[in-house]
């Protein structure tokens, strides 16, 4: 059975107090969750502090994104060992805010993803459609894509532990939730596609979450679809009761 992950993206909010004192709610409230993963992805600024106050806490620190260089000449980026230097864990890569607005290609994303791995950071890949990329029955083909080519020349020893989250682009920050059964049937979908590029064992060792949207209210429903491993959670994240209802809630599922 797969290790069920739940994941915070802060995105761009937090100062460094709110931080902290979201962190001292979470510690106290979650400490005795053993069996979800749980990950938290605040701002950079934030990454070094927070990392001292999880260490040898059962809740994992990740970035937002990274650049693939390791060092150089590349004002206002952040490498994968700089990263590993902070005590993150896992990093998210090729959210669609990140290709949408900076846009990020499936190129950009596969190289961050052998620089994830390189440094031994846990990459958690984000793909999903647009609305009128749903609309017009693209869902597939899209995801698809996102996924040949984010996960190009790499072997099966590199992907394994990777984590893939399907995010609808639709769903992100709007209130409306892909209903279970469409995030079920896309889930599925990656499923077979990572059997068909690796093999069966790799396609159901990896854990595929779901995002978009995701509150206390409908996480029940979503976790107890057999290929939605977890999820990533955005503006649901930001507030300790609502993450910490979120992973309570799949505790049964876990
Ligand atoms: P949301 O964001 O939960 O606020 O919809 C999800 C995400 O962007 O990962």
């Amino acid at each position: 059975m797969r290790r069920l992950i739940i994941a915070g993206n802060w995105k761009m909010n937090k100062t460094i107090k709110e931080g902290e004192d979201l962190i001292v709610s979470f510690k106290r409230r979650l400490y005795n969750i053993e069996n979800i993963d749980i990950v938290l992805c605040p701002p950079y600024t934030l990454l070094s502090s927070l990392s001292d106050m999880l260490i040898s806490s059962n809740i994992k620190l990740g970035a937002q994104d990274l650049f693939w260089e390791n060092k150089g000449a590349y004002t206002g980026k952040i490498s994968a060992s700089q990263l590993k230097d902070v005590g993150c864990q896992y990093v998210i890569i090729g959210h669609s805010e990140r290709r949408h607005y900076f846009g990020e290609t499936d190129e950009m994303v596969n190289k961050k993803i052998k620089a994830a791995i390189k440094s031994a950071l846990v990459p958690i890949v984000c793909v999903g459609e647009t609305l009128s990329q749903r609309e017009q029955n693209q869902t597939f083909e899209v995801i698809k894509g996102q996924i040949q080519e984010g996960f190009k020349d790499f072997s099966q020893e590199e992907i394994k532990n990777l984590v893939i989250a399907y995010e609808p682009v639709w769903a992100i920050g709007t209130g409306r939730n892909a209903t279970a059964e469409q995030a079920e049937e896309v889930q599925v979908y990656i499923r077979n596609l990572l059997a068909e590029i690796y093999d069966k064992d790799i396609a159901q060792g990896i854990r595929i979450q779901y995002g978009g949207s995701v509150k206390p209210e409908n996480i029940e429903q979503l976790i107890q679809q057999p290929d939605i491993d977890g999820a990533l959670v955005g503006g649901a994240s930001l507030e300790a009761d609502s993450f910490s209802q979120i992973i309570e809630k799949c505790i049964p599922f876990s």
